[in-house]
Parts: structure tokens; C-alpha cells; sequence
């Protein structure tokens, strides 16, 4: 193992990735971010310069964080954000996960205007059920032509809960090429040096694809014309080698395929990634839902890296499956065998979005919508709490909401003490799906479906080698059962990943391990985050 070190400047840049011009929020000039690479064990150093005009903070999506809860970066639960002109430090070790992750911004909605990366862990542990001669990344992501918080307003304003903003294209690692004819005059727009992504992949070789959706709201259905590929890897989880042409990823989700570069006699063929329009609220006209890259199969000799005719193949073209959920992980992809223990506990949950008492469209779990605290965030809340004794912090049984310490309308704050192993069943009351991440852990994924979950089934649920992954959709109308063994001590945000969701307050969170909780002592840089006056410019959360 080893430390490695990261020097990183945020800042707001003019950009036209699509040709589109507008202002991106990136790291060292880069959109997206630099990827983030280390081997399991190593610890990483990321200083963190802010050099825009709002405060920042960035979150390392799908980490651990065991021991460094403070390092996590969400804001308004662990983390004071980071005030303009200042600079933080984060420090973790990577301990006892691998594959592919991606870290972006947990501070209002950043991360829509480009403050995200890859974050990929190498380790001999990593079950690789098939060979692959090289490694790529294929970030999608949806994309809009205006700074999100111009788009943010409008969406929380009364009643427009099923207005959230509709992106206006797609992108493949940051890049596309829009038709300008297509786009509001209102716009800047030349995209005569835009480009699509292109892969060039050694012919009769195989290679790993790395799909991460860093968007904001859409999912996509993602296909190599002529290619069957396959499955090996869900958000950082191994799983036994599954054949597929096709699969949905939806927002901060992440696939694994193994593709062959055999489909001889062409050469060229296109990469194609749809969002699933039809899931959202309204379907402009001029959208172009697919973005494509392209595949090339190259020899190792080939230096002709620029003229080349753009592929001619054609798509699957089946009729798109119209339902807006996952690709069903649970039944049919059995992870890297481990079995789920049984459940301690279960904490029910209802998800919905309601128009709340001022008429702001909020979302909601049980009766609560978050909005963070504009002081202390809720781990440093705990921590005074707890250290100092205050009974409020403290709740009689294991599982209790933590109503007392907290206004229980903005933070609906789940104690989990001892080892226990929890069962998370969510009802989703919204017409809407959901993408819903625990920090802090893999879940077990029991069962997902519409309608009710059948109590009479949970004794007979999969616990042999069901999916475990960190993000998983619930569909509009439908259910989810999750397990986790709350094995690692800290405040974890469960919420969706629909930066507009979230934005609008579906987030609750897990107090694990109090006793251990109580006993931090917060280092010196994240309370010194708390105590600048500056900390909440541009944005609440
Ligand atoms: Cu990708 Cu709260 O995180
Ligand atoms: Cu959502």
C-alpha cells in the first residue's frame, strides 16, 4: 500500500462540450474530473483548493469511509462545506472494496454542472471471471445547457414536483456533437470542434468497458451495435460472468462488461446510450435522447488515429422495454457468493413527494423532508450529543428514531446500535422512480417489484448470493427490500440520487454504532469548516 497524493483546484471554466457554450464547475480545468486510480489499501491525499465563486465539497461515492465518517463530504450530514477561497484536505484509506466508483460534488447541486470523476480500485481480491486485455471508462451522463441553479428554483417552486428539469442532451465522457440547428437561439452555439468519445480497442482482443452514470436525473439504456458483451462487475461487486446486448443503468450506477473485439469484417460500429425519455415528465421536441460513441478495432501496429469514416451499423432495434426500472440485478445476477445473514431489524420507509405546508413540492420519507441544518451538520450534532451524555442523543431501544435530538420534520435520523443486521423496506408512494444510495456500505438487494411486498415471501427470500451494490432504482408505485450488517460505525446518508431529489429533500439518515460515534474527536480541519461564516455561500446543502 501505498499513500498517494492529489492536488486539486475547483474552479468555474467557459466550456462547449457539445458545442452548446456554458459555464462548467471543474477540476484542474478538466471536465469531467480527473480520474482517481489507486490499489485496495492505499491511502489517498486529495487537497482540495476552492477557487469558485460558491462554496464546494466533494463525496467519494461508494467508499467506506471506515473510521473516516468526517472524510465522507456530504454536506449538512458529515461535512461543512468548503468556502470559496479556502482549502480542505481529505484523507482516507481504501479498505476492503475494489472496481469502479466515481466521487462528485455533495454540495447543492454541483455536480449537474460538472463536478464529478472516475474513481477505479485495483486489487488482486477482484474476482475476474473473464480475461480482458485492456481497461476503459465510459462515463453517460445527461446534460443541460444551463447552470443547475438556475434550473433548481423553478423545480422546488409550488407544484412542480413533476416538473423536474429536462436535460438537453447526453454526453459520453463529457463529450457529443449537437445539432445547432436544433438548439434555442438563446444559446451560444458552434459545434464545428465538438467531438463524440471514440474507443479504440485492439481487434480480436477483449476489453473492459467501465459504465458509470455520473447524470443527474436520467437513466440509460446502453447497447454496442452487433456486440453481445458481458457482465461482470455492478457497483464495485463481482458478479458471476452474465451475457447481455443490452443493459439500463440508471444516475450513479455502475456496470462492468467484458467486450470482444471479434465482430469482423467492419471495423466501426456505434456505442449507443439512450435516456430513457419517457420517464420523464415532458419530452421536448428537439431532444436527442441517444448519444454515441464509437468503437473502433484498431491493430497494434495502427497510427491512422484521426480519418476515420464514422461507423454504419445498425441497432439492435427491439422494441424498448417501457418500464422505467432496473435491469432486474436481483433474480438473475447472482453476485460473487455471499450469503446475507439474517435480519435484526427492520426500519419501514414510504418515499414520496407531497406538497408540503408553505406548498413547496418536496420529497419525503415517513413524514419528513431533509433540509440540512445551516450549523453543524448532523455527525457533529451526534458527536456533542452523545459525548456530552445528552439523553436526547440517546434512544431507548436499537432502532429508534432519533426524534428527540433533532427536528425530526427536517432529519429523520434511524439508531442503529450493536452489530446488527438491518432490513430497509421502502414503499414508493410517488409516480416517479427512484435511484436510492446508502452511504457507507453494499446492501444486499432481497427483492424489488410494483405494487406491495409480500410479507408472506420474506421468509423464503434469496440470501444466498443475492446482489450486493450501492445504488439501487425503486420503480414509480413500487418496492424495494435491502439489507445491510451495520458494521461501520458513523452518520450514512440513505437518499436519491436524482440531484433534484435530493435538492428537494429525499435523504434520511443512519446513526450506526452511537457508543463508538460518541467517542470521536473531530479533527481540526473539518471543525474549522463549521466555524467559517462563509461556508454556506451559493446553496443550502
Ligand atoms: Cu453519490 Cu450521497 O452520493
Ligand atoms: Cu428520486
Amino acid at each position: 500500500p501505498t499513500t498517494r497524493y492529489y492536488n486539486w483546484t475547483v474552479s468555474e471554466v467557459d466550456g462547449n462540450p457539445d458545442g452548446v457554450s456554458r459555464t462548467l464547475i471543474v477540476i484542474n480545468g478538466q471536465f469531467p474530473g480527473p480520474l482517481l486510480e489507486c490499489n485496495e489499501g492505499d491511502t489517498l491525499v486529495i487537497d482540495v483548493h476552492n477557487a469558485g465563486t460558491n462554496s464546494t465539497s466533494l463525496h467519494w461515492h461508494g467508499q467506506y469511509q471506515n473510521g473516516t465518517n468526517f472524510m465522507d463530504g456530504i454536506t449538512g450530514v458529515t461535512n461543512c462545506p468548503i468556502p470559496p477561497g479556502t482549502s480542505f484536505r481529505y484523507k482516507f484509506t481504501v479498505r476492503g472494496q475494489h472496481g469502479t466508483y466515481w466521487y462528485h460534488a455533495h454540495f447543492s447541486t454541483q455536480r449537474v454542472d460538472g463536478l464529478f470523476g472516475p474513481f477505479i480500485i485495483h486489487s488482486p481480491m477482484e474476482v475476474t471471471s473473464v480475461e480482458y486485455q485492456s481497461d476503459r471508462i465510459v462515463m453517460l451522463h445527461d446534460h443541460y445547457h444551463d447552470l443547475s441553479s438556475a434550473l433548481l428554483p423553478t423545480y422546488l417552486a409550488s407544484d412542480n414536483e413533476n416538473a423536474e428539469p429536462v436535460p438537453n442532451g447526453a454526453l459520453i465522457n463529457g463529450l457529443n456533437v449537437i445539432d445547432c440547428a436544433k438548439v434555442d437561439p438563446r444559446y451560444k452555439c458552434d459545434s464545428s470542434s465538438a467531438r463524440l468519445a471514440r474507443f479504440d480497442l485492439e481487434k480480436d482482443k477483449s476489453h473492459r468497458l467501465r459504465f458509470i452514470n455520473v447524470g443527474a436525473f436520467a437513466e440509460f439504456d446502453v447497447e454496442v451495435d452487433n456486440h453481445e458483451f458481458i457482465l461482470i462487475e455492478v457497483d464495485g461487486v463481482s458478479v458471476l460472468p452474465y451475457p447481455l446486448h443490452r443493459f439500463r443503468i440508471n444516475v450513479a450506477q455502475r456496470y462492468s462488461i467484458i467486450l470482444a473485439a471479434n465482430h469482423h469484417p467492419e471495423s466501426s460500429f456505434w456505442l449507443r446510450a439512450r435516456m430513457i425519455a419517457h420517464c420523464f415528465a415532458s419530452i421536448p421536441e428537439n431532444l436527442e435522447a441517444e448519444v454515441r460513441g464509437i468503437i473502433h478495432y484498431v491493430s497494434p501496429s495502427s497510427t491512422d488515429k484521426d480519418q476515420l469514416p464514422l461507423p454504419t451499423t445498425t441497432s439492435w432495434n427491439e422494441a424498448m422495454e417501457l418500464e422505467c426500472k432496473d435491469l432486474n440485478t436481483t433474480e438473475l445476477i447472482p453476485a460473487v457468493a455471499m450469503a446475507a445473514p439474517k435480519a435484526d431489524m427492520m426500519v419501514r420507509l414510504r418515499s414520496n413527494f407531497e406538497i408540503g405546508g408553505y406548498a413547496l413540492s418536496r420529497g419525503y420519507f415517513n413524514s419528513t423532508s431533509w433540509r440540512p441544518d445551516s450549523g453543524a451538520p448532523t455527525l457533529l450534532q451526534a458527536i456533542a450529543g452523545l459525548s456530552s451524555g445528552n439523553a436526547s442523543f440517546r434512544t431507548s431501544d436499537s432502532g429508534g428514531m432519533m426524534d428527540k435530538a433533532f427536528d425530526v420534520k427536517r432529519q429523520m435520523v434511524v439508531k442503529v446500535d450493536g452489530l446488527k443486521t438491518v432490513d430497509v423496506l421502502i414503499d414508493n408512494f410517488d409516480d416517479g422512480n427512484h435511484p436510492f444510495h446508502l452511504h457507507g456500505y453494499q446492501f444486499w438487494v432481497l427483492g424489488q417489484g410494483r405494487g406491495y411486498f409480500n410479507m408472506s415471501t420474506y421468509e423464503s427470500l434469496n440470501t444466498t448470493n443475492p446482489l450486493r451494490r450501492d445504488t439501487v432504482t425503486i420503480e414509480q408505485y413500487g418496492w424495494v427490500l435491502i439489507r445491510f450488517v451495520a458494521d461501520n460505525s458513523g452518520m450514512w446518508a440513505f437518499h436519491c440520487h436524482i440531484a433534484w431529489h435530493l435538492a428537494a429533500g429525499m435523504l434520511m439518515q443512519f446513526l450506526v454504532g452511537g457508543d463508538v460515534v460518541g467517542g470521536w474527536e473531530i479533527p481540526e480541519e473539518v471543525q474549522g469548516l463549521c466555524d467559517n461564516p462563509e461556508r454556506q455561500r451559493g446553496g443550502g446543502i
